[in-house]
């Protein structure tokens, strides 16, 4: 069986955008892989260090939204990155490996810093180590548990890359210790949002969250941007430009048909269409919100759900490191 590693930073709720990205596609997979999701509270970490707070309640929220969204434990380990001490001695190891300009050429770190002026200058020169050199440690996220597939949304394509190539140069110098992994993406890689921007994502503001409640997913949807030339309620309207049914599209399969053939007939009104979706949306949510609910309920099983899910990763990654230290001859004692 071959074997998947993944996971999110711990920094929030998980919204549609990561539903459709990747999650969906986690969950159908981790019947026919060996499935391990890790909380990356040490990465959450490069770029929110002086908030421990806000990372240690969103790794509770991130587990929350897993098994919500359908991750069964029975079928995928999921496990805390931080209580993985053998990725942290992989990482340095990897550092070696990785040239300070590669990393500056990463294009999302490069987009995260530009988001982050606060924290690391207008030009990013204030930029640190260890946000720098978070693609290494995701490297040893991945090679440490000796994953081969990881399923993630188009922005991580850059850091699997990155792993490849660590990958191939530890190999080349060490001998043959880890296979390439490969990238896994879903149909809809890229999830725009309501707004009409490229992509829903937090800092856009323009995201709807798994655990949004019915009034908040109405208020959302009702803004949403539809055909712009069409103004008046019976005027027949493109549906291809319009987010609304890019929605209706992306959450159900029925009715799809009427709906463009309404619209294009100028037959469907766009705050009709909007309540509609809302609707649906909701329709679409309830069975995550009330296994949410269930497992808000049950804290003391989410926590051994962690638990167990991190024991199985730490011993794979103790047994990969030994064969590491081995072939790097660390192994003075063996
Ligand atoms: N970079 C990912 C994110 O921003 C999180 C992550 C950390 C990850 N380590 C990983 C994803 C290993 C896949 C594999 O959400």
């Amino acid at each position: 069986m071959k074997t998947i590693i993944t996971g999110d930073r711990p920094t929030g709720r998980l919204h549609l955008g990561h539903y459709f990205g990747s999650l969906e596609n986690r969950v159908k997979m981790q019947y026919d892989y060996d499935t391990y999701i890790l909380i990356a509270d040490v990465q959450a970490l490069t770029d929110n260090f002086d908030n421990p707070k806000k990372v240690n309640e969103s790794v509770h929220e991130l587990a929350l939204d897993y098994l919500a969204a359908g991750i069964d434990p029975k079928h995928t380990h999921i496990y805390i990155q931080s209580y993985i001490p053998e990725v942290a001695e992989l990482t340095v190891y990897f550092s070696n490996l990785v040239t300070v300009s590669r990393l500056y050429r990463n294009p999302t770190t490069k987009h995260e810093v530009g988001q982050k002026q606060e924290l690391f200058g207008e030009s990013g020169e204030g930029i640190t180590y260890g946000f720098l050199g978070y693609p290494v440690s995701q490297a040893a996220d991945i090679t440490a548990l000796d994953g081969d597939v990881v399923p993630v949304g188009e922005d991580q394509i850059p850091h699997i890359e990155q792993t490849r190539e660590i990958v191939r140069k530890f190999n080349a110098i060490y001998g043959e210790t880890f296979k390439e992994p490969e990238a896994y993406l879903s149909e809809n890689p890229r999830i725009k949002g309501l707004d009409g921007n490229d992509k829903m994502s937090k800092s856009l503001e323009n995201a709807i969250y798994l655990a949004d409640d019915e009034e908040t997913i109405t208020k959302k949807v009702m803004s949403a941007v539809t055909d712009t030339n069409k103004i008046k309620k019976d005027d027949p309207a493109n549906p291809e430009v319009c987010m609304v049914y890019y929605y209706h599209k992306l959450i159900r399969n029925d009715n799809l048909d009427t709906i463009c053939k309404e619209c294009k007939a100028g037959a469907r009104g766009c705050v009709a269409c909007k309540k509609e979706l809302a609707k649906a949306m909701m329709e679409f949510l309830k069975p995550i919100q009330e296994k949410r609910k269930y497992y808000e309920e049950h804290p003391e099983e989410v926590e051994q759900i962690l638990k167990e899910g991190t024991m199985a990763a730490r011993k794979r990654a103790q047994e990969v490191m030994r064969r590491v230290r081995q072939n790097m001859k660390l192994d003075y004692f063996e």
